[in-house]
């Protein structure tokens, strides 16, 4: 999911430090999947036991979500990958800055309360709209650490969550808005689904 405002931390490249912008040359964002890609409606698999391998793969997930400049959420789905996996950096909010989170097979515990936010993809790029979630939730799931975590959370973080957890189950948030919405975004969906992407 991407941010609205631009992430001012993420504008200019050449303000991370000398060891930051060596693993940045040596390692390449992986190719992210849009909308029209039959694998973003496919449900992810549990990750059954978090290899090395596994690690890596979030590693460079939250390195593809910084090349992005705008991105705060992205699910293993949206690189391709079929594995219960998202990683959300938020960077600075409201003067409060959040550390890069990784969370495999998350969980949705509890959720209460309901609110409407503008909400745009990554794999769906140029289309926002307001949708509908729980204002808070609880979520389950293990960190990069292999830690049980539990987080319960609101507002932004809340959101991402929600958005990226419907990834892991080929939900997209087009398909949580209204159908008049939905048909207003149809022709601009169609032009998305039919644009040619790298492979
Ligand atoms: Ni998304």
């Amino acid at each position: 999911m991407p941010k609205r405002r631009r992430n001012p931390r993420n504008a200019d490249v050449s303000d991370v430090n000398g060891e930051d912008d060596v693993v940045l040359r040596e390692t390449a964002p992986l190719q992210l999947r849009y909308y029209g890609d039959s694998v973003l409606r496919k449900r992810a698999k549990p990750v059954v036991e978090i290899t090395d391998a596994d690690i890596q793969l979030a590693e460079q997930m939250l390195m593809t979500l910084e090349a992005t400049g705008n991105g705060i959420g992205l699910a293993a789905t949206q690189v391709g990958v079929l594995k219960r996996l998202t990683v959300v950096d938020l960077g600075e909010v409201d003067d409060e800055v959040y550390e890069p989170l990784v969370l495999f097979n998350p969980e949705i515990l509890s959720s209460e309360g309901e609110i409407v936010a503008e909400e745009g993809c990554l794999s769906i790029p140029d289309i926002t709209a307001d949708v509908k979630r729980p204002e808070r939730i609880v979520v389950e799931g293990i960190n990069v650490q292999r830690e049980s975590i539990r987080i319960e959370s609101d507002g932004l973080l809340a959101r991402v969550l929600l958005h990226e957890i419907d990834h892991l189950n080929g939900v997209l948030f087009i398909d949580r808005i209204s159908g008049l919405k939905r048909r207003l975004l149809s022709d601009e969906l169609l032009r998305l689904q039919q644009a040619p992407r790298p492979s």
